[in-house]
């Protein structure tokens, strides 16, 4: 028997997606050659040859780049009137098997903007692990549980008036809750929509609206966009998990699918007190790397999207040879911590391949740190997960988070919180 090949598309899928948007790179063959910034290579052109120079001098370096040109500055870390208010405890949460508690978080001395929280923990002696993971649509959308508060927002989004009516509570399927209880975690959540609205209205709604101020008259070109928004939103979330004595808050898992996957791991490179990342189909602006330009690119994503990145990541729109990073040295800013990348086989617009090579380019960085890496040369075959330090899989399916990939990250959470690896 053939030992398994590695991924590759499916070349009837490439050759459809071609025709259907001549515009943007399928195919593996239209790549064009790039070289990457060497994570270890600083600035003023000295290697980095020990883990000291890594922490003192090259990975804030890095952060400081990301900051400039990608995803922008915030203009404060936490707020002096930050609160937490517990406005639900319940024991008995899901007929008995789970304490659900909900706790706003206020940012500033009135009522908005602030966060609700859900949390979920199973019934331990100990104060268990817990995955955080911000939501799309509300926290009552991700599990029917009617005590789950249905918190008003304006509505911008498409099917807004839906999403904030009884009908579309536990709508959103993808949590398998009662699975990730029962493995011995806990889960919290948030809509990423209460720390800043996904709309583009000139930074005038959310937390935008709130602290811009700080940078005085004008917002500057490294201004934090949506996503640097929702990122700092998490910090001030792990600015709660921290104080609650019910959770073991050195052991926060940080998830995130796809624009929030480029959330998960902005707030993950930034805020070392996560414990673990994960990226699940986080694409351009996420774990791709921007220099193959395969499926999304720069240009398509700041055309799509202007509000999600700061002002001069425009400036890389079809000249993404001239940024002095790539997303590989995003996912080396979370080392020595566990990392996780998840594809999906279908979802060529994220680029897997650009994924997977992403978390390859990180590991000479987790290595120099004296972890494992990544143990993989090539992409894996379909459907088996590689786990060291740097976890990788891609799965059957298109786009999104599915049972499989919340299995694979719980097996990896057990490896590293449990085993010590
Ligand atoms: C669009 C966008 C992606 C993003 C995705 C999502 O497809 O182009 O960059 O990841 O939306 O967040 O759902």
């Amino acid at each position: 028997m053939c030992a398994p090949t590695g991924w590759s598309a499916n070349p009837d899928l490439v050759r459809r997606l071609s025709e259907l948007r001549p515009g943007v790179i399928y195919d593996e063959t239209r790549v064009p050659s790039y070289i990457l910034p060497d994570p270890l290579v600083c600035l003023d052109g000295s290697r980095v040859d020990s883990p000291e120079k890594w922490r003192d001098k090259r990975r804030p370096e890095i952060l400081e780049l990301f900051r400039t040109y990608v995803y922008g500055r915030a203009p404060l870390d936490r707020p002096a009137d930050i609160a937490f208010e517990t406005f639900d405890y319940e024991e008995n949460a899901l007929n008995g098997r789970a304490i659900r508690k909900q706790v706003s978080i206020r940012l500033t001395k009135s009522d908005e903007p602030s966060i609700d929280l859900l949390i979920y923990l199973p019934k331990k002696p100990q104060p268990p692990p817990i995955f955080l993971m911000l939501n799309f649509w509300g926290n009552h959308t991700i599990n029917p549980d009617p005590h789950i508060r249905i918190k008003s927002r304006p509505v911008f989004m498409p099917r807004g008036e839906f999403f904030l009516s009884e009908e579309s509570r536990g709508w959103d399927r993808s949590t398998p809750l009662n699975k990730i209880l029962s493995r011995g975690y806990g889960f919290a959540t948030a809509c990423y929509n209460d720390i800043d609205p996904d709309f583009h209205d000139g930074f005038k709604n959310g937390v935008h609206g709130v602290f811009d101020r700080l940078f005085g008259e004008r917002r500057p070109p490294d201004a934090w966009g949506s996503i640097g928004a929702w990122a700092w939103g998490l910090s001030r979330i792990m600015d709660y998990l921290e104080i609650d004595g019910d959770i073991d808050s050195r052991h926060v898992i940080l998830l995130g699918v796809s624009r929030l996957g480029k959330t998960a791991l902005w707030a993950g490179a930034q805020d070392e007190r996560f414990f673990m990342v994960i990226s699940n189909t986080s694409g351009c602006g996420g774990a791709a790397l921007s220099r193959r330009r395969f499926g999304e690119t720069v240009k398509m994503i700041n055309d799509a999207f202007p509000h999600w990145f700061c002002e001069n990541f425009k400036k890389y729109n079809d000249n993404e040879d001239a940024l002095p990073v790539d997303q590989h040295m995003l996912i080396a800013l979370i080392a020595p911590r566990p990392v996780y990348i998840a594809s999906a086989d279908e979802d060529l617009w994220c680029d897997p391949r650009g994924e997977f090579l992403a978390a390859k380019a990180a590991d000479p960085v987790y290595k120099l740190l004296g972890t494992e890496g990544l143990p993989a040369d090539e992409m894996p075959p379909l459907n088996s997960p590689v786990m060291g330090r740097i976890g990788y899989h891609i799965r059957s399916g298109g786009h999104g988070i599915t049972e499989y990939d919340w299995e694979r990250y719980m097996d990896f959470a057990d490896k590293h919180i449990y085993s010590r690896a």
